[in-house]
This record gives C-alpha cells, structure tokens and sequence, in this order.
C-alpha cells in the first residue's frame, strides 16, 4: 500500500524529525586528569560517592576515555554507608545501608603522587576525628590536579587545612557545624558550589552532581558536560549561586554561631 506523498509531506510539516543530539567532541588538547580517587569511611553518603561517580563512570564510557578509578579507604574492608557506632556517633540507619569496596589504602599512598582528582564525600561519618583521612587529604593535596568535596566532606578539607584562606561551601542544614570546622575558611551560604583554584566544594548531598558536572565543563567543555547530563537524564544546575536550600535550612542565620 502506497502512502500517498502529500500525506507524507504534510505529516512531515506536522511532526518534524526531532532532532537528537549528537555527541560533541572533547576539543582539550592537554594532558587530562586520568586518575580518579574516591575516599571513603564508614557513614559516607550514599549519593555524594555514586552522584559524581555516575557523571564519571558515563563519562568515561561515552568518550571511551583511559580513566582509571581507585577507591581509597583505612583498609580494604567493604566500607558502609552505616556509621560506626562510637561514642561520638549517635546518628544511625538502624541496619539500613549497603558498602563499597576500597581499591587501595591511605597506607599505599604514602610516597605517591598518582591521583589527579580527589573526591571526598560527607555524610554522617565525617562527625568522627576521621584522623587518617584528615591527614591523607593534608598530605595528598599538593599532588593532585583538584580536589572536590561534597556536601560535610567539605569539613574533611577544613581540618587539613587546605581551605584556609579560601572560599567554600557545604551542606546548609549542617552549617553551623561545618562553619565551626575550619574558621579561617570564606564560607559561602549561598553556593550550590564553590569553586577557589584546584578546590571545588559543593553544597549538600545531591549538589555533588552539579558540582562533579561543573568540573567536567571545566575540564572537557561545557557541551561535553551538557551531553553527560542528557545522557543520565539529568537537569544541571549550572548557577553556582542558585542555592535555594542556603534559606530552607537558615545557613546565612547560622553563619556566625
Ligand atoms: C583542559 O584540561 C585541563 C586539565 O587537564 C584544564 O586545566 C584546562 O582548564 C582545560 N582547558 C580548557 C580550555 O577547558
Ligand atoms: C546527637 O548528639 C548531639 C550532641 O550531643 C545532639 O545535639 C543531637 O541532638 C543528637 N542527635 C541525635 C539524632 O540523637
Ligand atoms: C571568594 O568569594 C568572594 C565573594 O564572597 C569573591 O569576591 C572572591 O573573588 C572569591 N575568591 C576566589 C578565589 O574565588
């Protein structure tokens, strides 16, 4: 059967052919971060470690890049997103909550320079002295290529002092605490992410997502980071300075507590 032609011509008028986005090329031409590092601890947040992961691990199957990814932790224990119980930690998830398993040690990194970017999550594990990752952090900072926090993780940074003197954020229910963690640090309320130098700190939790998209535009261009986010279905925030949840959780109030 013959569709006659003027039906066709009219509904082509009628339902153009949509027209699907085509995946733009990575035009940097310097040498890219190809080592990814993600610390974790027990009580790390379930979405600031697989939010930016997610961004990553597409990244890297779209473009095909050689990225490689280490999971870094005190030991090679499958780390849970269920905070310890000590006597510092009265937060609890009851048995709720699932675990990562570590790549690599702190240990294994002592005289090392091979992370290009370092990730560090929050959560309610970051409310421990979590000495060894502070140092790690310390340590490790000089070396990389960027560092980025998300949501507490930001308080990881600013007990090792990397911030000091420079601008960041973190999760606004939990200012007032964070704010209390590193008090020479320019803390931002009103930051959906804070970018100073090499150091990128992001607001709560889902904020990651953003700010791990941000760095990937930074990075690979804008339309690159774009085509990421269409690829996970994802509406990217890209106003840094759009942080409605700054007011909902009263950060700007807290600030000087
Ligand atoms: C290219 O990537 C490097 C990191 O390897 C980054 O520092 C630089 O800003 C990027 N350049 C552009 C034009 O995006
Ligand atoms: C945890 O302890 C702190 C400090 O003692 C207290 O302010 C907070 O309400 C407690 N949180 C829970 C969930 O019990
Ligand atoms: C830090 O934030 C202030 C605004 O609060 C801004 O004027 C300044 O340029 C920022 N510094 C950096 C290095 O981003």
């Amino acid at each position: 059967m013959h569709i006659p032609k003027a039906i066709t011509l009219l509904s082509l008028l009628f339902f153009p052919v949509l027209s699907i986005p085509t995946q733009p090329q990575i035009t940097n031409t310097t040498r890219l971060p190809t080592n990814y590092a993600m610390l974790v601890f027990p009580g790390y947040q379930a979405l600031d470690v697989f939010g930016p992961l997610d961004v990553l691990n597409s990244l890297a199957m779209v473009y095909q890049l050689p990225m490689h990814l280490q999971v870094i932790s005190g030991t090679l224990e499958p780390v849970s997103t269920i905070p310890k119980t000590t006597p510092t930690m009265n937060m609890s998830h009851g048995d709720f909550g699932e675990k990562i398993v570590p790549t690599t040690t702190f240990a294994d990194h002592a005289d090392e320079g091979n992370i290009d970017v370092l990730i560090v999550p929050g959560g309610g594990g970051t409310r421990e002295p979590l000495e060894e990752e502070i140092a790690f952090v310390k340590a490790m900072y000089p070396k990389v290529q960027y560092i980025v926090s998300v949501c507490t993780g930001a308080t990881i940074l600013a007990r090792s002092g990397i911030l000091d003197g420079r601008n960041a954020t973190s999760n606004k229910k939990a200012w007032a605490w964070v704010s209390s963690t590193g008090p020479n640090v320019h803390w931002i309320p009103t930051a959906r992410w804070v970018r100073d130098g090499n150091i990128w700190t992001s607001s709560g939790v889902a904020a990651g997502i953003d700010a791990a998209l941000a760095l990937v535009a930074d990075i690979y261009g804008e339309d690159v980071a774009d085509y990421i986010a269409m690829f996970i279905e994802y509406r990217r925030q890209k106003d840094e300075t759009d942080d409605p949840f700054a007011a909902i959780w009263g950060a700007e109030q807290k600030k000087m507590e």
